[in-house]
């Protein structure tokens, strides 16, 4: 099968091949046409760090393709809740699994979630990991509560633009820090104020905040510190690089949403049916230009996700 094999030993590091093994779904597992997996910037950093490939060595991670986290496709095996021909979205897990920038991937089907009705495959695939991540960072670390202010730092990003809904959807009122470029379609998507973070840098905001969330993870807790209120969290989408605030402050804390989770998924499929989220897709690029769609990842200035599009629907 098609694949983004990672080669340390080869410049580039990542290359497109044809030769890649064929995923064999274990118990518990199904198999999945990959049709669209998103791509960001961050994952192929990821995929050369020493620590993390030691981690899925010793998990006995398959397969050479190492990057590629969120999917939608079609299910091709019988599993126990999906049946082959199932449309369904998924995160699979960030060490152990199989990639989803390849044709198939096998996944344990507790990762997945039918796709939501009425929505195309290309979109379905940016809600996975994007959506879980700003789902457990605001109801299970921040557990914001209604009329509680939020601020979105990276409030245009693949996560940011989930985390401004889901917080309007939990009750909160949203502050989004973003290049005033977007700032009217982050109003649309339910930000009650936007700030350019080029004219307001975060040490000259005023407010007072319940909870901070940076996915632009640039900022430390003493630089927004004033802006907590005595209660409120600050919430880093990069944990480790935060490492020192967060055990030392109880302000600061751990975020890491590293696998897919079916019974969330199907929360974030209910409220995109029920109207309440949408998705936001950058650019869609066919598989056989990821070069592009790498490069285009690695470009600021993109509202949501960027979208790799492996197969017709
Ligand atoms: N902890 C977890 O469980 C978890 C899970 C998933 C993702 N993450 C992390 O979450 C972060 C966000 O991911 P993503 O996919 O949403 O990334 P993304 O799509 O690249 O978005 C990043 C956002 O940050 C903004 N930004 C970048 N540099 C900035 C700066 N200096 N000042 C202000 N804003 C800046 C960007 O705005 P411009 O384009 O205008 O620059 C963009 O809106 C990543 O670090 C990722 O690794 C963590």
């Amino acid at each position: 099968m098609r694949g983004l094999a990672l080669d340390l030993r080869a410049h580039p590091h990542v290359r497109m091949r044809d030769d890649l093994s064929f995923p064999s779904p274990k118990a518990g597992e199904v198999r999945v046409r990959v049709t669209h997996s998103t791509i960001n910037g961050h994952e192929f950093a990821l995929a050369r760090e020493p620590l993390l490939r030691l981690l899925a060595w010793l998990r006995r991670a398959p397969g050479e393709v190492r990057t590629g986290l969120e999917f939608a496709g079609i299910v091709d095996t019988d599993g126990l809740e999906f049946k082959a021909g199932d449309a369904v979205m998924g995160y699979v897990d960030m060490i152990a699994g199989w990639r989803p920038h390849a044709e198939y991937v096998a996944i344990p089907e507790a990762y997945l979630a039918p796709a939501p009705a009425g929505m195309p495959l290309a979109q379905a695939s940016t809600l996975p990991m994007s959506g879980l991540t700003a789902l457990v960072a605001l109801r299970e670390v921040a557990r914001v509560q209604p009329g509680q202010r939020v601020l979105i730092v990276g409030a245009s990003g693949g996560v940011g633009v989930m985390a401004i809904q889901i917080a309007r959807i939990l009750g909160a009122e949203v502050t989004a820090l973003a290049s005033s470029r977007h700032h009217a379609s982050l109003a649309k998507l339910g930000a009650a104020r936007c700030v350019d973070y080029r004219e307001t840098p975060i040490s000259a905001l005023q407010g007072s905040f319940d909870a901070i969330l940076d996915f632009s993870s640039t900022l430390r807790l003493a630089e927004l510190a004033h802006l907590l209120t005595p209660e409120g969290v600050f919430i880093p989408a990069d944990p480790i690089r935060n490492l020192g605030d967060v055990l030392r402050s109880r302000r600061a804390r751990w975020l890491m949403v590293d696998r897919g989770d079916g019974p969330r998924l199907r929360e974030l499929g209910a409220w995109v049916e029920a109207g309440e989220l949408v998705s936001v897709v950058s650019e869609t690029f066919a598989f056989g230009d990821w070069e592009q769609a790498v490069a285009r990842s690695h470009e600021r200035g993109r509202l949501g996700r960027t979208v790799l599009e492996l197969a017709n629907a």
